[in-house]
């Protein structure tokens, strides 16, 4: 079979590196891909976002599955476009994508199906906003209603804080993805991500894994895209992925459906546990976390592929159980460019590629925001490498990551030092 994956992350690296491995898969053809891509598919340049150029380049290559890692072509109506010319689409519609693309949306739909998440209002009106935060005590949670990669929250630490946020976000701050904003109650608790694939009728569990947002060891400094991962995520053990699949997975899949917009694809639903340990949803996405992406895949040894095209084609997902062998444990240390999530140089020249790959059995260093000048291998993004381990424990995947991030050379690169601190001893 032949797959087209667009999107040129750590993602969709992990993505074509797994696809790469099943029997079933001929050829892998990625847009826009990057170096690590290149080693198991033929990648050609033309961007996520470009969705005629993507259509064109479906309708071309006539692949029998299109995978959309990324979230923005699937908010821009792509898997719409793909299956409207009968070309097999894993990832949501256009409108089913608005889970992630609408905060509001995504709210209001928990709320009519009951799914546990933070008490909320939506505001387009500067003094209507002010006033409602009367209902809340600081810390107070303000987001922008449309994408703002992955930038539009703002926990404000006072209410002088929050007051000036409403005022800048409803100003413009991110465009038109601020012209609406959702005011929400702050939640206490430990943050977990969990996996799920749906054709819209039937979810199938994938896995839990854990993030760390900020850009600092101990969880300080500026928020990030994600500065590495681990999975399973010992919080998210299976009594609680139970509850999450009745309390929060379903009630959500059977709301889309009764809307007349079934959701398929991949869920990634952002889950905070609370102190009494009850789940309560943070926020959706609709798509692979990225690096979570890269944890799941490097544990998955089951086929991926039959569900994904369970999923695209709404054909026996039913018969699918959740993927066998999920039982090591991984972990993916995020490699940046100093300066990151600031702005940071381009063009520095990492080695050591083949040394980290060889440092432990199950150590694999997928490529993110890379690219390839005469012959080497250059820094071209904020996150450029995520090193991911796969061993019998958390921590002893842990401690091979951080061997293999010694082996590269890349001096004008920086990762945090404690990835999976929350999980090590625990699992
Ligand atoms: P989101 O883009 O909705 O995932 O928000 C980004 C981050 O802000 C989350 O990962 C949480 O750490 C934090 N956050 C968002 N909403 C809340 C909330 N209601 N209570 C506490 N933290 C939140
Ligand atoms: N790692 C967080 C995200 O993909 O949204």
């Amino acid at each position: 079979m032949k797959i087209l994956i667009v999107g040129g992350g750590g993602r969709e690296h992990a993505l074509a590196w797994r696809l790469s491995q099943s029997p079933k898969v001929t050829s892998i053809v990625c847009a826009p891909g990057n170096p690590g891509m290149a080693n198991v598919a033929r990648c050609i340049p033309i961007k996520a976002e470009d969705i005629e150029g993507q259509l064109r380049l479906a309708k071309d290559e006539r692949p029998h599955l299109v995978i959309v890692g990324p979230e923005a072509p699937l908010a821009m109506g792509l898997a719409d476009k793909l299956r409207l010319a009968d070309i097999p689409v894993f990832g949501p519609s256009q409108a089913a994508a608005q889970l992630e693309s609408s905060k509001g949306f995504s709210k209001d739909l928990m709320k009519a199906c009951n799914v546990p998440t933070a008490e909320y209002g939506r505001f387009t009106n500067a003094d209507e906003a002010k006033a409602f935060l009367d209902k809340f005590s600081a810390p107070y949670v303000l987001k922008a209603d449309g994408l703002a990669a992955g930038k539009g929250v703002v926990i404000a630490e006072t209410r002088e804080e929050a007051e000036t946020s409403v005022d800048e976000m409803l100003g413009g701050q991110f465009g038109d993805a601020s012209a609406e904003l959702v005011i929400e109650e702050f939640m206490q608790g430990e943050e977990a991500s969990f996996f799920v694939m749906t054709d819209g009728n039937t979810a199938v569990p994938l896995a839990g894994a854990q993030d760390h947002k900020r850009v600092g060891d101990g969880d300080t400094g500026p928020n990030t895209g994600g500065m590495g991962a681990y999975s399973p995520a010992p919080i998210l053990d299976e009594a609680m992925q139970e509850r999450v699949m009745d309390e929060i997975v379903n009630p959500t899949i059977k709301g889309m459906r009764d809307m007349g917009m079934p959701y398929t694809g991949v869920l990634y639903v952002g889950l905070m546990i609370g102190p009494e340990g009850n789940p309560r949803v943070v926020e959706y996405n609709c798509r692979f976390g990225d690096p979570e992406c890269q944890v799941i895949m490097a544990r998955m040894k089951g086929e991926i592929l039959p569900l994904m095209l369970a999923c695209a084609t709404g054909f026996d997902l039913a018969d699918c159980k959740r993927p066998e062998r999920f039982e090591d444990a991984a972990v993916c240390v995020v490699m940046a460019t100093e300066g990151y999530p600031g702005s940071y140089e381009k063009g520095s020249v990492i080695k050591g590629f083949k040394e980290a790959e060889a440092s432990s059995d199950g150590v694999v260093v997928f490529h993110a925001g890379t690219s390839e000048k005469n012959g080497e291998i250059i820094a071209s993004g904020g996150r450029v490498l995520g090193v991911t381990a796969l061993a019998d424990t958390v921590t002893h995947a842990i401690d091979n990551a951080y061997k293999a991030v010694n082996e590269i050379d890349w001096p004008e690169g920086f990762n945090r030092t404690d990835i999976g601190w929350r999980a090590k001893g625990r699992g």
